[in-house]
């Protein structure tokens, strides 16, 4: 079973690293959060993962990493000054601000009263100014999602790789936005980080190729340790796509808070080359963009057969990092009765993305003899590069089995005097509590089986 409450997951994650609230020891900044020791690790293997799974093991999308401040243009022409704003209501009693759209009969979620303004919209970008003068007339975006930056350096990528549709590219990063009423841990807050991914194909293939990265990404979550029965797929109504989209798919998991969204998979049709293209007029554009006369470049593609020129369509698979990590945590979370008295809470994490792969443990910590010989082991085993191995030197097994449990170690390695004897160790793993001693040459053959 997954965690129960959500509360279960925000204290875990306190208590062992994972995640802190932001500027915690001035009184905390809402909708902001910091990742401790584990949770670095745990969300830095799930951006490798999707990295590897979309650049290493393709041959049809290359990565980048670009700006996140963002000029003012780039986000006239991609739409999202005009449009990208949620219904801002305040609560006259109480003076509270709001969503409109997340209000239950219109009423004030903190008094209950029914007064409220009407709705405004509410822009969600962050603006900052750039060089020394603060007079407005230099200010620039931090950017609402990565996606633009990707857009902008289409022919950049083009030019430099030799590729031809369909090809995408991947880009991992942060991304900004003032929600009105940040909420749920990490769900939804005001900087988290995107994985995306645009992948440009021929106008006519768009559908196709949406489908394609549709089952392809729910495949993916699975792969993760995300179990079938909390997600699904849902078809984003007309009157809900965002201003760019043709159509959306998102793939909604279970939160311990409800079902919400996971990752977004959007056609975006020819609308953001459209958009940000110089000669708007020499290509039949189908999606509904504004007029740009500022562009220098071209974002086009030329039919070799046909010599003329077109504007791809592109699919867009969207994921949310932070949202990942919380599902991934939430489905690994489980307390297991370990025996009439006992229970143990442990992460059932995928090997693969657990933050430490390997703890090796002496059994005393003022043994020299026998910490040598852990740090040794730990020096071995780091050096295979599966990612990080960790010397618990606490001088308590059991604690130290119990910290390893709820961060989500697979193995656990104890050096004790039997080691001194005959170089043997004992190996404990996470899921089955089963022990069994190794000799040095076992323990690297099953310790790299283990996580290839
Ligand atoms: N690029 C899609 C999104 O940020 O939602």
């Amino acid at each position: 079973m997954p965690s129960k409450t959500l509360e279960e997951l925000v204290s875990l994650c306190k208590r062992r690293g994972f995640i802190f609230q932001s500027n915690d020891i001035y009184g905390g900044v809402k909708g902001l959060y910091d990742y401790g020791p584990m949770g670095i690790e745990l969300k830095n293997n799930l951006k490798q993962t999707w990295w590897k799974s979309m650049i290493y093991e393709r041959d049809d999308i290359e990565g980048i990493d670009a700006n996140i401040l963002t000029s003012p243009e780039v986000l006239k022409f991609s739409g999202h000054e005009d449009t990208f704003s949620d219904p801002l209501v305040d609560c006259k009693n109480c003076k509270n601000r709001w969503r409109e759209d997340q209000l239950i009969n219109n009423t004030c979620p903190n008094c209950n009263s029914k007064e409220l303004t009407n709705p405004r919209p509410f822009n969600l970008m962050f603006k900052t100014s750039i060089g020394p003068v603060d007079d407005g007339s230099s200010f620039v975006y931090l950017r609402p999602e990565t996606a633009q930056q990707i857009f902008i350096n289409f022919k950049n990528v083009l030019d430099s790789t030799n590729r031809s549709l369909p090809f995408g590219i991947a880009q991992i990063g942060k991304a900004f936005r003032n929600e009105i009423t940040p909420r749920n841990f990490i769900f939804r807050v005001r900087e988290f980080e995107q994985m995306e991914l645009e992948f440009f194909v021929e106008p006519g293939k768009d559908a196709e190729w949406h489908k394609y990265w549709i089952d392809s990404r729910y495949q993916w979550w699975i792969e993760q340790g995300i179990s079938k029965e909390r997600l699904e797929l849902l078809e984003v109504e007309k009157d809900s796509l965002s201003h760019y989209s043709k159509r959306t798919v998102d793939i909604i998991y279970s939160f311990p808070h409800g079902k919400e969204e996971l990752e977004g998979i959007a056609n975006r049709s020819d609308f953001d080359l459209g958009s940000h293209t110089k000669n708007q007029k020499d290509f039949s554009i189908c999606a509904n963009i504004n007029k740009n006369t500022k562009s220098t470049t071209k974002l086009a593609v030329q039919n070799l057969e046909k010599k003329s020129w077109f504007i791809p369509y592109v699919i867009e698979p969207s994921a949310g990092v932070d949202r990942g990590v919380l599902a991934i945590l939430n489905e690994a979370y489980k307390e297991e009765k370990i025996d009439n008295n006992n229970s143990r809470i442990v992460l059932s994490l995928k090997p693969h993305l657990s933050p430490i792969k390997c703890a090796v443990i002496p059994l005393k910590r003022n043994n020299l003899e026998l910490v040598n010989y852990a740090k040794n082991i730990k020096k071995s085993l780091q050096k295979i590069g599966l990612g990080r191995v960790a010397l618990e030197n606490s001088g308590n097994i059991g604690k130290s089995y119990r910290r390893h449990d709820e961060i989500g170690t697979p193995i656990c390695i104890t050096v004790d005097f039997e080691t001194l004897e005959n170089k043997t160790v004992t190996v404990r793993d996470r899921d089955t509590m089963k022990q069994q001693r190794l000799n040095p040459e076992e323990l690297k053959k099953y310790y790299t089986k283990y996580f290839i």
